[in-house]
Order: structure tokens, then sequence, then C-alpha cells
């Protein structure tokens, strides 16, 4: 996608992969600046504040994380030593665990001289893998919005709310939940997108905005509770939204605050769908509602609030009363029955079991 005109992946390897660059995305959409990884602390602290974030990205930054480690010493201990130092960063992306997964089973079988080479190949893969896939889920998406543009006789712009970023940013290239939003308006059906703000991080104020904005997207910033009274009142037509964790079960987790758009949308009998590439199902949980882990992050997310002053400054200001706690959990997840269909890169599934299975059958 592109930045000023130009195109860019979210993460990419220079210098033969000895250095991996991505887009700083704590800076956005202030200051749209490049930085290095040069190790396996960087690409740890990378995930953990935040400067790459969004589930497909977590997981493809990881694999570049095992390439530079491997380049500082490939053993069975210093392999065992990233896995566990990546898998600690951030716990609810089950992308994270895939790609250091599909890392142990490329790597451990070789010697150790041929591991680092090994690691840069298959972080590229995963890398291209991701924006084919994430393409995919964006036109099997798109004919969704066609379908909606053709029911309301082709009259006005489709409105689409999402929630958080699950756009090109979160991914290495195109997004999830946005992919659809980009073909669509590529193949010239009038889109529009309300952008929740999505408190405390702010990603879709912060990141989907600017991205939707480079891209000459029509869409509103709303703050987080204004999705059910537009919904009311006929001003949203589907929402679409990413998944960190997908349940066998079709249960989605993601960002909090996505689980009240879905009762939302329930209520009004307006489309859920959830767009991800396969890498975000974890097939090992059967009931997502239940199971899958939650991750909470510091209160001063919640205590505090940055952005941009009117003299240009980036300022951090407190929000809350001295001394009141602060509770930051940072997903929830949509049961199934709220879901009407999990866009994927083979198709759109029924959020159930039997759905999933449906479009990967090698999972039976
Ligand atoms: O905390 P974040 O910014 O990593 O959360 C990201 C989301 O919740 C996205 O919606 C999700 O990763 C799907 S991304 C394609």
């Amino acid at each position: 996608m592109k930045v000023d005109g130009v195109a860019y992946r979210t993460i990419w390897p220079v210098e033969d992969g000895a250095v991996v660059e991505i887009i700083d995305q704590t800076l956005l959409p202030h200051e749209f600046k490049v930085i290095q990884l040069k190790t396996l602390e960087d690409a740890a602290e990378a995930i953990s504040v935040m400067r790459v974030r969004g589930a497909p990205l977590i997981g493809a930054t990881a694999a570049y994380g095992v390439a530079l480690a491997m380049a500082q010493g490939a053993s069975d201990d210093d392999f065992d030593n990233a896995y566990d130092t990546l898998l600690a960063t951030r716990p609810t992306a089950i992308n994270l665990k895939w790609a250091l997964d599909e890392a142990r089973t490329a790597l451990m079988p070789l010697a150790v001289p041929e591991r680092h080479a090994a690691a840069l190949t298959l972080a590229a893969r995963i890398c291209d893998e991701d924006s084919d896939n994430c393409h995919s889920v964006g036109k099997h998406g798109a004919n969704i919005i066609a379908e909606i543009h053709e029911a309301k006789g082709k009259q006005g712009p489709v409105n689409v709310l999402t929630h958080c970023n699950a756009g090109w940013l979160a991914t290495v290239d195109w997004g999830t939940a946005l992919a659809p939003v980009y073909v669509a308006h590529e193949a010239g059906i009038p889109v529009h997108v309300w952008v929740d703000e999505t408190r405390p991080r702010n990603q879709g104020a912060s990141l989907s905005a600017w991205e939707l904005g480079q891209h000459g997207v029509p869409h509103t910033v709303i703050v987080d509770n204004v999705g059910g009274h537009l919904m009311q009142h006929g001003m949203v037509d589907l929402c679409i939204t990413g998944t960190d964790r997908t349940a066998a079960n079709g249960d989605v987790c993601n960002k909090i605050g996505t689980y009240l758009k879905a009762l939302a949308a329930h209520d009004n009998d307006i489309p859920f769908y959830v767009g991800l590439p396969f890498s975000t199902i974890d097939w090992t949980i059967k009931d997502g509602v239940r199971d899958i882990p939650i991750e909470q992050r510091d209160a001063t997310e919640v205590t505090e609030m940055t952005g941009r002053t009117s003299s240009g400054e980036i300022a951090t200001v407190s929000i809350v009363a001295e001394g009141s706690p602060a509770a930051n959990y940072a997903f929830d997840v949509t049961p199934a029955r709220l879901v009407t269909g999990l866009i994927t890169e083979r198709g759109v599934a029924e959020a159930s079991t039997e759905g999933l299975l449906g479009l990967y059958p090698e999972r039976r």
C-alpha cells in the first residue's frame, strides 16, 4: 500500500537480512518514520511496545526476530531463547506462536550454519504469503460490499464500520478488515468507513484514519460509543473487523470493544463480518470465549493520552484523577453466533466449526 504515493510494506529486510526495517507505528499519524531492528531484543521490544502491532504483522516480525537471533548464534539453545523471548511479548495474537512454530519446524532439522539463511527465507515467505492472503481476503470481502451496493440500488456509498486497525499497517500489506474496502475502492465502488477511535491506544483514530486518508478512501472518525447510534439510524451497512485469534468454533478475539459492536449489529440486523488469514485460526481452542487468553496492558494506557499540541509538540497528558486505579483489558471475544461470516483467503465461511472445516478440510 502507499504512503505519499510510494508503495510500502510494513516490514522488510535490508543489508542482506542483517537489518530489518519497520514503520514505527507509535509515532503515527504525526510522524512517518522507518526504524531499524538489528537484534532479537529490538524485535521483541518493537512488538511489546507496539511499534509493530496487528496479529499478522506481529507474526511476521517474530519470524524476522528469529532470523536476527540466528545471525548471532543458531544453536538449539539460541533458538529456544529466541522462541521464548518473542513468545513472551504479547499473549493474544496467535500469529506470533504460529510464526515461531513455523520457524521451529523449518530450522531445527537443519545444521547450525544453515539456520540463519533458512530463517531469512522463511520470514520472507511468511511476508509474501501474508500479503497474498490478505489481498485474497480483500477480493472476497469486496464481493460482499459490491452485493450491498447493488442491494442499495447503487445509491450512495456503502457504509462500513470498523474497529481498531485491521488495515495494511496491521499486516504485511493490504490488511484484513480494510482489505475489502481497498479492493472495492479500487474497483470504483463507493465506500465510506466509520472508524472507531479505539481507546485506549487509538489504533482507529491514529492508524486506520491515516491509512484510509493515504488511499483517498472517504472515512469519518467516531468515538467508540457512537456505533450503536449509527446502526439504529440506518447509517451502517455492514461491520468488518479483524481478529487476533479465531477459535475452531468460530469465536473471534479482537480489540476490546469489538464484542459490543457485534451486539449492536445483531440487534439492528446489520451484517458483522470478520476478515482473517488462516494464520489467525487457533485450531486447538474449541471455545474462544472461555479459553483465549486476554492481554492486560499497563494502566497508564488508560489514564493518559498522547497527542500533538497546537504548537506541534507531542505531549502526554493525564486524564484520570490521581490515585484512581484503571484496568486495561486489550481484547474481547465475540461469540460465533454474532458473526455473519469469516472472510478468509479461501472464501467466506460460516463462523462455526463446520464452516471453518469446510474451507480448511485438511484440518478435519
Ligand atoms: O493491540 P493491537 O493493535 O495489536 O490489536 C490489533 C487488532 O485488534 C486487530 O484488529 C487484529 O490484530 C486484526 S489485524 C489484521
